[in-house]
Formats: C-alpha cells, structure tokens, sequence
C-alpha cells in the first residue's frame, strides 16, 4: 500500500501546457488504439471492491481493501489523463468495444477475487509491452511522460496482484497449482494475440512486430507467473523495511528500464 501512498504524492506531472503535439499522420496511426486502451482503463472496480472486502473479512487482511480502493483511483487516473490527452488532440472517445465487454464479462464470470485479479492483471502484463511501443509511436512529449507513467504504475500493479494471487493460493495442492497455471495460459496467450492483432498499426509504428509484441508479452508471462506461485508467498516476508525507500528505489530503476525498452523499440 505504500507504493500507492507515495505515488499518489507525486503521479502525473503532465505538461499539458504544451498543447496537441501530436501530427495529423500520427493521429490517425493510434487513434483507434489508445480508443480502446482508455476504455479499458475506465472501471468502477464494485465488483473488486466487493470481493476485496469479503477477503478481508475472511482472512483478517484490513489493508488490502484500502489498496485496491487506491489501485482502482490510480487506473480511474490513468482512463482520465488518456481522455484529456484525446480530447486536447482531437480524437474521440468510444464508450463500448467487444474485447473490453468480453473482458469486464471474464472479471466476475465466477465472482472470486482470484479470478477477478488475474483477469485484470492479465491485461496489465499487456500493458507493460503496449505502453512503451504507444509512446514510440508518435514524437508527442505529452504522450511520452502519459506512458511513460502508466508503464511505471503497471509495473508496480503486476507485482502487487501476483503477491496477491500467491497468497490466494498459498496451500493449493500441486495438481491444483498445475491447472491454475494452465487456466491462465489459456487466457492469456489468446488475449495476447487479439491484442497484437487488434493494435497491430500502432505496434508497427512503435517498432513492434505482431511477434515481438508476442514474445515480449510471453517473457514477461513467464517472469509474473512464477511470482503468482503459491511458493513466492515464503519470499514476501523477506522485503525491505523502508518499502516506500524501496518503492522509490524500484521506480528509478523503472524509469531507466523504460528509457532503454523505448528506445529499443525504434
Ligand atoms: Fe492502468
Ligand atoms: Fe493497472
């Protein structure tokens, strides 16, 4: 919860000032992209909420309500600060897309926190790959720190819902942990695949093949789902005291990596 604390503090100095800065050509080459990611950002979270307190109360975990509450402000911010940015650059909001209906659908289909969460962090994975191919797609300083901000948060969101997810499932038998796996694999290469089909233009443009986008998609996977595994709870005592110091520390370190993934992609 620090990390949402101390965020909260200093997120997203946009220099607004400086207007629409983006090209006429560049427009139209992400217009229906960052449409659909906005959409997607927009949540109300009820049923997270929900779920998040019916944990609490089962488990004895007060904070973890409080967190969501948090990570639910931040998303709402970032479906926000992406409409500004649109409206200041002329391009429209949708307020309906299938993929995003299918995917609020898939949150509550059982009404569990555990798939809810890996439902959701699913498409914060994603988000690691899509956000810094987005920014090199377009020479928009706005947009540059827009994602470069999001890809920081997303970061720090992926590590606190697989936290979460290991807790879940702390004690899951082997057989179990095996089909939890293999359930998420079947969401997620699928999801990944539309994705990198559906946004396949601005990927291009950000210096992403199809591939690409699904490789680097699949490196990430791998590296969050192990750190879902019922296992990784035994490593989540040994944290730093500080963890705000830490949580500075590990966006510094973000940033830099951002840097490097950015201009990786041209
Ligand atoms: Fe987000
Ligand atoms: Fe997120």
């Amino acid at each position: 919860m620090d990390h949402f604390r101390w965020n909260g503090s200093v997120a997203m100095r946009v220099p607004w000032h400086i207007g629409p800065d983006l090209s006429d050509e560049e427009r139209v080459a992400i217009a229906h992209s960052i449409q659909m990611f906005q959409l997607g950002e927009n949540s109300e979270g009820r049923h997270l909420m929900r779920y998040a307190k019916e944990w609490a109360e089962r488990t004895g975990d007060a904070v973890y309500p409080e967190a969501i509450r948090m990570l639910i402000v931040e998303e709402q911010r970032h479906a926000g600060v992406l409409a500004r940015f649109m409206e200041i650059n002329g391009i429209a909001r949708i307020t309906r897309g299938c993929s995003d209906g299918i995917f609020r659908r898939a949150r509550n289909l059982f009404g569990s926190l555990e798939i809810s969460i890996s439902v959701l962090v699913t498409a914060e994975i994603i988000a690691k790959i899509y956000y810094p191919a987005l920014s090199a797609a377009t020479s928009s300083t706005v947009l540059h720190t827009i994602c470069e901000q999001i890809h920081r948060e997303e970061i720090a969101h992926v590590e606190f819902q697989t936290e979460q997810l290991a807790r879940i499932r702390a004690g899951r038998s082997a057989l179990g942990t095996w089909a939890t796996r293999f359930l998420h694999r079947l969401l997620f290469y699928p999801t990944v695949m539309v994705v990198g089909l559906s946004h396949r233009a601005a990927l291009r443009r950000g210096g992403l093949s199809f591939w690409q986008f699904c490789s680097r998609s699949h490196h990430e996977f791998v590296r969050d789902l192990a750190a879902m595994e019922p296992q990784a709870v035994s490593r989540l005592s040994k944290r730093p005291a500080s963890e705000t110091e830490a949580m500075r520390k590990t966006s510094l370190s973000i940033r830099a990596r951002f840097s490097k993934s950015r201009a990786g992609s041209h």
